[in-house]
């Protein structure tokens, strides 16, 4: 089971059980606005969605976007399989539909999985090319011929292995949900749920890609569109219980979205408590997500201090990490006030870097080895001071 739906499993409260994956809600987009400019190598967008009455959600949820694969995508397996899209096949729950919806609302046929060569090798045991790509001690040939390819890249290379079009039902994984981080309070937004979408678009193996949920938000979902939705409830990210308790939130990038949901509760509450953000992307003058509202909340005082990192306006990159050694001394004073420490967005670089810098704020601050800074954190996170939401 993956962590996100583990935590679903764990996390989902009543309020979400009425919509849930396999029975979402049919939510209108209202907006869905470009936040970077022209110019800029990010296409980062900010798309609201409508909320059935009671559907209720908290900071820090997600929302579960149920994506569809784009026809262009479909029409290109339909054709590297030689089929038309009307011959009939039954879906996961056994109801006939027609093999061109089957791809396009039940089957992952975007990035290729391991898994999915695998099934497909079973097909066509004979195909020297397939097995060289299947067992553990080819695990690392299979991957690089996973990496930028998509199932239409394996049937085009492997060509006559399908022997009828329901054998896809076993080679291909489900299309599966999405999950955005929420970017907005119902304490503001009653009847509708935010989010900050960064579409991925890429070229490789000589065709133009895109990710499939935020390509489906980037190209086909302008204002009116439908899109199934449901609530994912996270209860291991939260804004302190006492409204004083000082707040610290790292959002480089789409990583800024709970915290803008953050500030907007902090705002409806009239919380006393401090509020400091550190957000970084590429370029101001392009990527300043959410820019007008921050300087707003800057200036009316929901926001005690504001840090920028952005990367790409020097010679020499500058990232939230770097914001925070800067500012070490006031970082570790809020720590000791009993600040809550947030992080959102990139696991696998951003969130280790940014604990590192937190460590070595904490050692500096304390004046104390680095083994007493693990300690102190460890300390914090027992406390519920240390919540990270990274992806
Ligand atoms: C709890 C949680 C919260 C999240 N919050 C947000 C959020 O607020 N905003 C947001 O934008 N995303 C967020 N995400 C990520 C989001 O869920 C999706 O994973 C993301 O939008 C990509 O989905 P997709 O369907 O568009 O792309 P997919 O079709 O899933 O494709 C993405 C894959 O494409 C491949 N790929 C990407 N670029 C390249 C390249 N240049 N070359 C080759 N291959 C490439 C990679 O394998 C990548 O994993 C969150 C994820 C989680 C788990
Ligand atoms: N699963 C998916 O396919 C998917 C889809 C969307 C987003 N994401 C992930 O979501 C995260 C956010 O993406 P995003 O485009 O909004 O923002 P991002 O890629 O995290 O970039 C935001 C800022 O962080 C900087 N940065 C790069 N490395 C860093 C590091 N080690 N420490 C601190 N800052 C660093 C970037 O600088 P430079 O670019 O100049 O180095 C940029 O200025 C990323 O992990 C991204 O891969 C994943």
């Amino acid at each position: 089971m993956s962590e996100v739906l583990e935590q679903e499993a764990k996390a989902a409260p009543a309020h979400s059980a009425r919509y849930t994956r396999n029975n979402p809600f049919y939510s209108t987009v209202t907006v869905n606005d470009l936040l970077t400019a022209e110019g800029s190598e990010k296409e980062t967008r900010h798309v609201e969605l409508t909320l059935d009455d009671g559907m209720t959600y908290t900071p820090g949820d997600a929302v579960g976007i149920i994506p569809e694969n784009r026809p262009e995508a479909v029409e290109v397996v339909l054709k590297a399989l030689g089929y038309k899209g009307d011959e009939r096949v039954l879906d996961h729950y056994k109801v006939e539909i027609s093999l061109e919806e089957a791809l396009r609302t039940r089957l992952g046929i975007g990035k290729l999985a391991r898994g999915c060569v695998t099934q497909f090798a079973k097909l066509a045991p004979d195909v020297d090319g397939l097995k060289a790509l299947v067992g553990p001690e080819n695990k690392p040939r299979a991957e690089e011929y996973c990496w930028g390819r998509e199932f239409v890249d394996l049937v085009t290379d492997f060509p006559g292995v399908l022997k009828n079009p329901q054998e896809l039902f076993n080679v291909l994984q489900r299309l599966t949900p999405r999950m955005y981080s929420i970017a907005s309070s119902q304490a503001m937004h009653k009847d509708n749920v935010q989010t900050t979408v960064r579409v991925i678009r890429y070229e490789s193996h000589g065709r133009e890609r895109q990710g499939v949920a935020s390509g489906h938000l980037g190209d086909r979902a302008g204002v009116g569109a439908n899109m199934p939705i449901f609530l994912h409830a996270n209860g291991n990210f939260r804004l302190p219980e006492d409204t004083s308790a000082p707040v610290i939130m790292i959002g480089p990038g789409t990583g800024i979205a709970p915290f803008r949901a953050f500030l907007e509760e902090r705002q409806a509450q009239g919380a006393p408590g401090d509020n400091w953000l550190f957000f970084g992307e590429q370029r101001a003058a392009l990527d300043f997500l959410y820019k007008d509202q921050l300087h707003e909340m800057r200036k009316n005082g929901v926001l005690t201090h504001l840090d920028t990192a952005f990367s790409r306006d020097q010679a020499k990159k500058v990232y939230v990490q770097d914001r925070m050694q800067e500012k070490a001394a006031e970082l570790y004073r809020w720590l000791e006030r009993g600040a809550y420490f947030y992080v959102c967005g990139d696991a696998t670089r951003m969130a280790k870097d940014v604990e590192l810098a937190l460590l070595d704020v904490i050692a500096k601050g304390s004046n104390c080895t680095l083994e007493h800074a693990n300690e102190y954190l460890a300390a914090m996170k027992k406390q519920k001071r240390y919540q990270r939401d990274v992806y």
